[in-house]
């Protein structure tokens, strides 16, 4: 049978099949880390808030660790892995793969230039193996090949769908694996409940106001794969979890 044509740049995100209730739960409003007016004088101060609070929760429920895991466990059988980390944020993903592993060399980006600056002063600003530098997910400036790993966690759903295709594209152009690890997009009506709790607490704490905007703008599978499709007809992909805890896409050119 022949593969259906899908127009991703409006595809909602629950994919081209997505029912009537998914087909709801969204919104074109901004988190505050995508916000840039210069207008609003606290906005630095929230995006600070909820980068922090992203770092401490990961430490704490213990999400750094089980990325590092899965992304070392996507290099082991390379002896001095060349890993890029695209959206890092705070750089604690980063900082966990060079103290697990003895000899990964890992280069730290994020398209936000304040982001950036802050990772750079911090520990991994002195790391011999840790490179620090600015990169934009969907316009990596490297060539092809460059690296083992690719990683992007928390953030694919910060992107459209053009713009996340394009991530794939570039992402598994410059390495061999590209490694997306994202919020899940539950269904519909469990949605629906997880947001209910969520809501009062949005405009009170940044973290939680950003975390209701990503739910609503996170990717479910079919959609990961429609994306992956439109990425590139050799571009495999293989999907893991994602019901409640974190989604996971290992994509890869078939060839590479
Ligand atoms: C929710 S934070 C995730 C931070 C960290 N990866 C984590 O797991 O906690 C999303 C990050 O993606 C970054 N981001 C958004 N669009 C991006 C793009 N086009 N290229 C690279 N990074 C991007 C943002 O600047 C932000 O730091």
């Amino acid at each position: 049978m022949a593969e259906q044509t899908i127009d991703i740049t409006s595809m909602p995100r629950g994919g081209p099949h997505a029912s009537c209730l998914d087909r709801l739960l969204r919104t074109d409003r901004l988190e505050y880390l995508d916000r840039d007016d210069a207008d609003d004088p606290d906005l630095a101060r929230r995006k600070r808030s909820v980068i922090r609070a992203l770092d401490w929760t990961g430490q704490v429920f213990g999400n750094h660790g089980r990325f590092a895991a899965i992304a070392l466990d996507a290099v082991a059988d390379v002896a001095d892995p060349k890993i890029l980390e695209l959206g890092a944020g705070h750089g604690g993903l980063s900082r966990l793969l060079l103290d697990w592993h003895p000899t990964a060399q890992v280069t730290v980006t994020d398209v936000d230039a304040d982001s950036v600056e802050a990772i750079a002063a911090g520990e991994l600003g002195s790391h011999r193996r840790a490179q620090i530098r600015r990169i934009d997910a969907t316009a990596i400036d490297a060539p092809d090949g460059s690296f083992d790993l690719a990683v992007f966690a928390l953030s694919f759903h910060h992107l459209g769908p053009d713009a996340a295709a394009q991530v794939i594209a570039e992402g598994t152009r410059v390495a061999h694996i590209l490694l997306i690890i994202d919020l899940p997009r539950p269904p519909a009506p469990l949605h629906l409940l997880r947001l209910a709790t969520m809501l009062p607490w949005a405009p009170l704490v940044p973290f939680v106001h950003d975390g209701v905007i990503s739910s609503l703008r996170a990717y479910s599978p079919s959609a990961l794969r429609a994306l992956a499709r439109h990425a590139g007809p050799d571009i495999d992909v293989e999907l893991r979890g994602g019901c409640l805890g974190p989604q996971i896409m290992v994509a890869r050119r078939i060839g590479s």
